[in-house]
């Protein structure tokens, strides 16, 4: 096991995005990143960020990566009362999100838009929309270089306010990592965990990739033992 000190940023492809949304293994390692949610405190580390943010209805809300959705739905159940009128877009390379998921959203009075593409093509072909909170969540640290810079330029360009939750690259999130085995999590997502904290975050990492520090507030900070947030608000 590398140490902090040696653990310079590693992009590595993940197993979960080779794997079809109708793969088993795949199914399996979704429901473990519900688990690692759960032990990481995402929801609150969200709720946090972005809880208290916006003060109109309706709100569009984009997530980018958004997986099978089980995030947002669980981030609609707790803020659905605060903000009647939602519109959330799913945004995934895979279809993931149960129909189930989708009325769970439903429900709440919400309501879920699913796109199922590249995250690249996408927003390259809708720079003219604006979304009010752009979010993704162990999503950007897939990223590297030009193709990070790329990404976060192209969000910039469609919201004034983004927040994303991911890996921290450190010696507890690397531990954490070898031990995702211990709440039940398979293979997928015991070799993924690892790679993630080798492609995830530390320090300003996130900012310097971000395209302006004029007219924005960028506030990139360590959340719970294992994640790193950036919350960027243009001003
Ligand atoms: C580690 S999973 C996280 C899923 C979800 N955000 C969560 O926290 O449970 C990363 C997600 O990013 C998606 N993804 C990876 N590269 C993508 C891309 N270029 N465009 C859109 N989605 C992508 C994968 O399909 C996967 O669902």
């Amino acid at each position: 096991m590398s140490t902090t000190s040696q653990m310079l940023r590693q992009v590595t492809p993940e197993a979960l995005d080779t794997l079809g949304s109708d793969d088993p293994a795949a199914q399996r390692s979704r429901r473990d990143l519900r688990r690692l949610h759960v032990a990481m405190r995402t929801l609150s580390i969200m709720t946090r960020a972005i809880g208290a943010e916006p003060n109109h209805s309706p709100l569009q809300i984009l997530e980018l990566g958004a997986g099978d959705g089980s995030l947002a739905l669980r981030f609609a159940h707790r803020h659905a009362s605060q903000w009647p009128r939602v519109s959330w877009t799913l945004l995934d390379r895979q279809d993931s999100v149960a129909e189930s998921t989708l009325q769970g959203l439903r429900a709440t009075g919400w309501e879920p838009i699913v796109v199922v593409a590249d995250v690249f093509d996408w927003l390259s072909r809708n720079q003219q929309c604006a979304w009010d909170i752009v979010v993704a969540n162990l999503f950007v640290h897939h990223f590297d270089g030009e193709e990070l810079r790329h990404l976060l330029r192209a969000v910039s360009g469609v919201t004034p306010l983004f927040f994303c939750c991911e890996p921290r690259r450190n010696t507890t999130a690397l531990i954490g990592s070898h031990l995702v085995g211990l709440i039940g999590a398979g293979p997928v997502t015991r070799e993924d965990a690892v790679l993630s904290v080798h492609a995830g975050f530390r320090d300003r990492e996130l900012s310097a990739h971000w395209p302006s520090q004029e007219g924005w507030s960028l506030h990139e900070y360590s959340a719970g033992l294992f994640s790193h947030c950036l919350l960027a608000r243009r001003t």
